[in-house]
């Protein structure tokens, strides 16, 4: 018999549907990027290699990766130095360790649904509770924030926020990240801020919980923002009077993060920004398309996506998304059902659109004679 706490996590939903696709389906399902790290970064790994970076390094990660990061989140709070910096080994274990730090049996954890598939079973696996807060389709998916200050209680200790949103595709706007901000003020609330988005954006601005990194602690990766999901290399910003707590969870989640990617990553660390600024305009031609197939399909309706690279719409259609995502895969799409992200995504589903112009219009097409055809 295997323990209560796996018991009690589900599944990825996302994982499900992928794995019922044939070889040649178009992969519209998964947040992975389709274009390949720079070939300098290739042949930093390469080179780090070869110069015998093959052993354990440090818990918090490679002292000049961690000054290189710092210097990157000082655009949002000039005093954040490499001391305030944890290398993880993806966004996936910093988030894991965060909420192994922070909280307690019993806790409330407020996260947001539709959202991404680990906080409610971090929360769960932290023996806090989640609570989702939801965003709100009406509002562009910005956060109900009248609806997160009704289910604040005296147990609730943290508030889970990402933006630009996986699965949405919104970005939080200036008013909404100052009224988080100040609930987590006025309440004592851990911000637990996933920004592994952070140079995904086509429309706003990204605000940074860097910003206010006292009560904070700020989550990143180079999964997306290198193309790198494979070397498994994240970071996490946090106040100096925790991050020793977190390095010792994560020491005992990973020992250190990866090393030869530490110091492939740091050699072009530079070449970082300009590789996102490089693909945006493609992502964002590729958004606009998508969205336009997408509500020329009856009954669905789809906002345009700000920033990540999903577009998440709502259909009007009487059959859950999980069945019509089986559906969809079994004639060639693969997607996320809505209720990957919470059930009250239920009526959603999630299209990556990482992936070329010709496959998304290919999909969509399908997508369209699926959904318009015999039911
Ligand atoms: C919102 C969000 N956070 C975190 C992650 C985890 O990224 P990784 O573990 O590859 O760093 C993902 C990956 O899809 C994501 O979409």
């Amino acid at each position: 018999m295997v323990s209560k706490r796996v018991q009690s996590i589900k599944p990825s939903g996302v994982r499900e549907i992928f794995e019922m696709a044939s070889r040649d389906a178009i992969n519209l399902g998964l947040g992975e990027l389709d274009f390949e790290p720079p070939r300098e970064a290739r042949e930093a790994l390469k080179e780090a290699l070869d110069q015998d970076r093959n052993k354990y390094g440090p818990t918090k990660g490679i002292d000049p990766l961690r000054e290189l990061v710092a210097g990157k989140v000082r655009k949002y709070c000039e005093d954040v130095t490499a001391e305030n910096v944890i290398i993880t080994a993806s966004g996936t274990q910093g988030t894991m360790a965060t909420f192994q730090t922070l909280f307690d049996p019993g806790d409330e954890v407020l996260v947001p649904e539709p959202g991404f598939v680990l906080y409610e079973p971090d929360s769960v696996l932290a023996d806090a509770k989640p609570v989702a807060y939801h965003l709100l389709d009406e509002k562009g998916f910005q956060p109900d924030i009248e609806g997160i200050k009704e289910s604040i209680t005296p147990r609730t200790r943290g508030l889970v926020v990402n933006s630009p949103s996986n699965p949405t595709g919104s970005v939080l706007t200036r008013e909404n990240f100052k009224a988080l901000v100040d609930i987590a003020q006025d309440h004592d609330l851990w911000i637990i801020s996933d920004e592994v988005y952070e140079d995904f954006i086509y429309e706003g601005k990204h605000h940074s919980f860097n910003e206010v990194l006292e009560g904070a602690v700020v989550l990143n990766s180079f999964s997306k923002s290198f193309a790198v999901p494979g070397w498994r290399i994240g970071y996490l910003t946090a106040p100096l009077d925790i991050i020793n707590d977190l390095a010792k969870m994560q020491y005992h989640l990973v020992a250190c993060p990866p090393t030869p990617p530490q110091f492939a990553i740091a050699k072009v660390f530079h070449a970082q920004e300009e590789f996102t600024r490089g693909i945006l305009p493609t992502f964002d031609r590729r958004r606009v398309t998508i969205t336009r197939m997408l509500n020329d399909i009856k009954g669905f309706h789809c906002h345009l996506p700000e920033g990540a690279f999903y577009a998440f719409p709502s259909y009007d259609l009487d059959i859950p998304s999980r069945d019509l995502a089986r559906k969809l895969v079994a004639a060639g799409v693969i997607c996320a059902p809505g209720t990957a992200f919470g059930d009250s995504a239920e009526g959603h589903l999630r299209f990556s659109y990482a992936a070329s112009e010709a496959s998304i219009i290919k999909g969509l097409d399908i997508v369209k004679k699926v959904v318009e055809g015999p039911q």
